[in-house]
């Protein structure tokens, strides 16, 4: 193997602290003071008093590598390169270099430290937005990618793409940059058109070399400027080993090929119900061993909602839920050199796995059953009473059966279902004797 994924932590680290960052731990899936988080989301999370200045760092310029989740994009973990689990690797500056050394920092690394082939590369930056008239273009980061990039290969791009944060409902955020690679036209949708705006799978952004921390938005949508002019980069491992490897998708890389196997055999790779588990073991290994335990509220309810939307596709894949458990013992071999807290947490993760699989696995049939049931009385769609009688008596999330009602081209009453959760809450309160 060309490098290895151990190989790219540690030459990220080691840049970055040659260039005066301290290296910080990982901080939990579990955001500390943070009431507009459930869990840590991306590496500036931890950090995020920094950027508002409430805090000093213990140095202007950090680094580290950061576990994360992010289950916004769950319904296109499977193709090559979506996650709900990831390692962030993320160098910041509270409040010293900015928009130029970033862009440096990241060419420099890339082409000197890691070899990337630097003719596939693109770079985005903010181009304004109406969504913010008070941003301006931004022309320094424009300027400081001419330096390396000819000018058609640095696109400006709107707020959707380059304007990024808050890591929760409020909080620091600002315009930013990002590199994509372009892994050739027969990755793509093959439209003249595609540029690393397109969302097919031509063009990887494989790191956002600096969100200028400028701003913080507050709770009724308005941006006041920060203190501090920051930077907050953040580059994914999974993407940097697939690029750095060679290899198609993320399955691929010495990261998850470990995982997959376990699903199964190597001329299966692209099984989607595979590429789903294998994700999905991962990020609940992680998940549980930062004792967030599956249940049904908050934080607790995304690892449900993963570990049974792993075993619906170990159900549709044939597996039996018994890899569930030979999976996690291959996350916690694999990834515990790096995060010892997995060694220290195998047997709780078993048990969290083991009894979550045990009791939606006896209700998924019964659930399935039900859904096909529902399916021909509902037309385009399932009434919020039948989605919350999923939920309620099978325990299917309601994302779960969203996404088995798209699959045959059926939408769910949201609205309806919430109604209905709404009711069934309050009749919980009056029969435990009312609200305090
Ligand atoms: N914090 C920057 C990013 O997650 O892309």
């Amino acid at each position: 193997m060309s490098i290895t994924s151990k190989e790219i932590r540690k030459k990220f680290l080691d840049y970055f602290s040659e260039h005066s960052h301290l290296i910080l731990e990982s901080a939990s899936l579990v955001p500390i003071n943070d009431p507009t988080l459930l869990v840590v989301n991306s590496g500036m999370a931890p950090l995020k008093s920094y950027f508002t200045g409430e805090q000093r760092p213990p140095q202007q310029r950090l680094c580290n590598i950061q576990k994360c989740v992010r289950t916004n994009d769950i319904e296109s973990v499977g193709d090559r390169h979506h996650l709900t689990f990831f390692e962030m690797m993320g160098n910041w500056s509270i409040g010293d270099y900015f928009k130029e050394e970033a862009v440096d920092f990241a060419w420099d690394l890339l082409k000197n430290g890691f070899g990337f082939d630097l003719s596939q590369m693109y770079a985005t930056v903010f181009g304004g937005d109406k969504k913010f008239p008070a941003v301006p273009p931004d022309e320094e980061s424009k300027v400081a990618w001419e330096k390396y990039l000819p000018k058609d290969r640095i696109i400006s791009l709107g707020a959707k793409f380059n304007f990024w944060g808050p890591a929760g409902d409020t909080g620091p955020c600002g315009p930013c940059t990002e590199i994509f690679i372009d892994r050739g036209k027969n990755y793509g949708c093959g439209k003249d058109s595609c540029d690393p705006s397109c969302n097919c799978e031509r063009f990887l952004e494989i790191w956002n070399a600096g969100v200028f921390m400028e701003y913080y938005l507050d709770e009724n949508g308005n941006l006041r400027e920060l203190p501090l002019k920051s930077v907050d980069a953040g580059a994914g491992l999974d993407r940097f080993a697939v690029i750095l490897q060679g290899v198609d998708s993320i399955y691929e890389t010495d990261l998850l090929s470990p995982i997959v196997e376990v699903f199964a055999p190597k001329d299966n790779l692209e099984s989607k119900s595979v590429r789903i588990m294998t994700d999905h073991l991962r990020c609940a290994t992680f998940m549980i061993a930062d004792g967030i335990y599956p249940a049904n509220t908050k934080r607790e309810y995304i690892v449900r909602r993963i570990i049974r939307r792993a075993l619906l596709h170990a159900r549709l894949a044939e597996k039996d839920p018994e890899s569930f458990i030979r999976a996690t013992k291959v996350v916690v071999e694999l990834f515990s050199p790096y995060y010892p807290e997995l060694i220290r947490s195998q047997g709780i993760v078993e048990m969290a796995i083991r009894r979550e699989t045990a009791t939606f696995g006896k209700t998924l049939n019964r659930g399935l059953k039900e859904l096909e049931k529902v399916f021909p009385k509902s037309q385009e769609v399932i009434s919020g009473a039948d989605a919350f009688k999923l939920y309620e008596t099978y325990g299917f999330p309601l994302e779960l059966t969203k996404e088995i009602a798209a699959e045959k081209s059926l939408k769910v009453d949201e609205e309806g279902y919430k109604n209905q959760l709404e009711k069934h809450k309050e009749r919980s309160r009056q029969a435990k004797g009312g609200v305090q």
